[in-house]
């Protein structure tokens, strides 16, 4: 199983980036525990900080892999253009947030995602992306 894992602006800072929201991992260390965890899943990780470079993976990857485990940041709560290229391709999405959105500002209640996404893990700190994939396998 090939499992996409995109992860959108600002969360390349994971680890030192608002740790009482955020925690104090980095998301390369976490993404290593996954692939010690998953040795059946081939993991493809991708981060930027850019809509469009975003949309592009999406695009690249929508076709090919089995799932995408997708966490746009605050390109959740604005992308038209993201929640596009997530109808747009084949292969089914999860959308993930590491804090419960809905216990912060009103902003973070608005996603373009969660209408077009298979479906949606929120608030359980890195492990949402675990529980993600834990639904995938389970599928
Ligand atoms: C986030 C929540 C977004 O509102 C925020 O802009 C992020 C991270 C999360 O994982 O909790 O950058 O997607």
């Amino acid at each position: 199983m090939k499992i996409a894992i995109i992860n959108g602006p600002n969360l390349n800072l994971l680890g030192t980036r608002e740790p009482s929201i955020y925690g104090n991992q980095t998301f390369e260390e976490y993404l290593q525990g996954l692939v010690n965890d998953y040795p059946e899943i081939s993991f493809d990780y991708f981060q930027s900080n850019i809509e469009g470079a975003l949309i592009d993976h999406i695009q690249k990857v929508g076709f090919s892999c089995d799932a995408i485990i997708l966490n746009a940041a605050a390109y959740t709560h604005t992308s038209v253009g993201i929640g596009d290229a997530v109808k747009a391709i084949d292969v089914p999405v999860i959308e993930v947030h590491i804090s419960n959105t809905f216990s912060r500002e009103d902003f973070r209640h608005k996603s373009y995602l969660t209408p077009v996404v298979k479906g949606i893990i929120v608030g359980f700190g890195l492990d949402s992306y675990r529980l993600g994939i834990e639904a995938l396998l389970k599928d």
